[in-house]
């Protein structure tokens, strides 16, 4: 059994769609070891992201991550990191194939519905960064 972390991003908080996202995963086999609706502040989005602080649009993502709530998740299951990615479509919905979250769900690059851990070793870390081990079941 892996675990992941997902985060559905504000765009998709303010329409009103968590629970048609938390059923796409749950339907496919993932299950929500652990759920929480956060406002991250400009300190936390710019931590999570540090990865990407040297890229041009690093700013406008922190602006975006802090705009309005979000729900980060553990979701555990096999090949989780993988399927939650499939699962999501393309970063650019755009791209994003059809039935994806992000072509169902998505705006644009920044406002893309949803975020994944990219790799296992990732995924480790970024539930570290958002929950206790108490806090997963
Ligand atoms: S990925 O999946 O990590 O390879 O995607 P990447 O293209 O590297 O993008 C990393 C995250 O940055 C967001 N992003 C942007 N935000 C604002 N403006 C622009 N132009 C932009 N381009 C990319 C993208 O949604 C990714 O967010 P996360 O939360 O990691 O999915």
């Amino acid at each position: 059994m892996e675990q992941t972390l997902s985060i559905i991003k504000p765009d998709a908080v303010a329409k009103g769609v968590i629970g048609k996202i938390v059923d796409r995963f749950e339907s496919n086999g993932l299950k929500i070891a652990a759920m929480r609706k956060i406002k991250l502040s400009r300190e936390d989005a710019g931590k999570f992201y540090e990865v990407h602080k040297e890229r041009p649009f690093f700013g406008e993502l922190v602006d975006f991550m802090t705009s309005g709530p979000v729900v980060v998740m553990v979701l555990e299951g096999d090949n989780a990191v993988v399927k939650n990615r499939e699962l999501m479509g393309a970063t650019n919905p755009k791209e994003a194939a059809p039935g994806t979250i992000r072509a169902d769900f998505a705006q644009s690059i920044d406002a893309n519905a949803v975020h994944g851990s990219d790799s296992l070793e990732n995924a480790k870390g970024e539930i570290e960064f958002f929950f206790a081990k108490r806090d997963i079941s």
